[in-house]
């Protein structure tokens, strides 16, 4: 009887430990010139509620590095992406914050092969910036509405800030001169005409999950981390009532209305506080980390 007790238990725990140790592996992608360990708390964190996750950071594009162009950013990462992935065929969770989650976006869009579950997209600005608060980091005296003279340029496109900037006055010279933007929101055909489809790696995601909020304070519009974005009267336009969603161009559409595409507005969190924030992620990030 006793014996049978134990041995039972025993199974039962067996069991259950193969439950709490099944958490994917989990990849993050770092924000605008962060060092890689500025991400460190935030796996601790992940890994004291959900045991036994393996974890890997972006060691890359640290610093001043991410200020290198972002499609040059994208193919290094896609490396990184399809390495992780041959490891776990079984499938990994990938999360991205601010530059960091359109990084990850494109990187899942240019490497389909990918054995990405669930992408968790933090407070990103997934289309596009315009705002003085991200410019005053590096250009302490530029304003938003002078910005595209430098941005919209071949030179000033050698910055990863220019290659998302979206004037929302300037579209053509943006559509001209953008390397980045347009290209992953399948907008424009990349340069060898391939006409290569940016869907494929974004609807075989399992979750699509998107967080942001009106107190972010440096995305701007903070609509843009939930693909909201201003029209040519800076009046927000909400992501449904895009093009780019309405056509469908890489996936959202498909993703939205197979109920696979999670959109989260959390007031109060200030830019620098999405990864650190115990109630945003224990609320809003680890049910996606299962
Ligand atoms: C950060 O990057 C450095 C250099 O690439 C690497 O040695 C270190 O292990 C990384 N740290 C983390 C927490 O990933
Ligand atoms: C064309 O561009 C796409 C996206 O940048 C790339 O993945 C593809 O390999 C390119 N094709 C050729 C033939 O260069
Ligand atoms: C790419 O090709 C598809 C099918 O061949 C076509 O429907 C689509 O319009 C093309 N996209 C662009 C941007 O030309
Ligand atoms: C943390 O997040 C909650 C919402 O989930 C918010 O009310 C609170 O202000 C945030 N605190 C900080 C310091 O970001």
């Amino acid at each position: 009887m006793n014996i049978f007790y134990k041995w039972s238990m025993c199974i039962i725990l067996i069991f259950f430990c193969n439950f709490c140790v099944s958490y994917k592996p989990v990849f993050i992608i770092h924000g605008i010139l962060a060092e890689n360990s500025t991400m460190i708390n935030f796996a601790q964190k992940i890994k004291e509620y959900h045991p036994g996750t393996k974890i890997y950071i972006l060691s890359e594009y640290c610093g001043w590095n991410s200020l290198l162009p972002m499609m040059h950013q994208t193919k290094e990462i896609g490396f990184t992406l399809l390495q992780i992935s041959a490891l776990h065929p079984e499938g990994f969770h990938l999360i991205g914050y601010s530059q960091g989650g359109l990084l990850a976006r494109a990187v899942l869009e240019l490497f389909p092969e990918h054995r990405v579950h669930n992408f968790v997209s933090l407070s990103s600005p997934q289309a596009g910036q315009y705002g003085t608060n991200m410019l005053r980091i590096f250009f302490p005296h530029l304003i938003k509405e002078e910005a595209y003279k430098i941005f919209y340029s071949s030179i000033g496109q050698h910055l990863s800030v220019a290659n998302y900037w979206n004037d929302p006055l300037h579209q053509s010279l943006f559509y001209k001169y953008s390397k980045f933007l347009p290209v992953i929101n399948n907008d424009i055909l990349p340069q060898n005409n391939s006409n290569f489809s940016y869907k494929s790696g974004i609807i075989k995601l399992h979750k699509l999950i998107l967080i942001g909020g009106p107190d972010d304070g440096i995305i701007e519009p903070w609509e843009s981390s939930q693909f909201g974005y201003y029209n040519e009267n800076e009046e927000i336009v909400p992501m449904q009532n895009r093009k780019d969603y309405q056509k469908d161009l890489f996936g959202l559409k498909t993703l939205n209305k197979r109920g696979d595409l999670h959109i989260f507005t959390i007031s109060g969190v200030r830019h620098h506080f999405w990864y650190r924030n115990i109630t945003v992620i224990k609320q809003y990030i680890l049910p996606w980390l299962n």
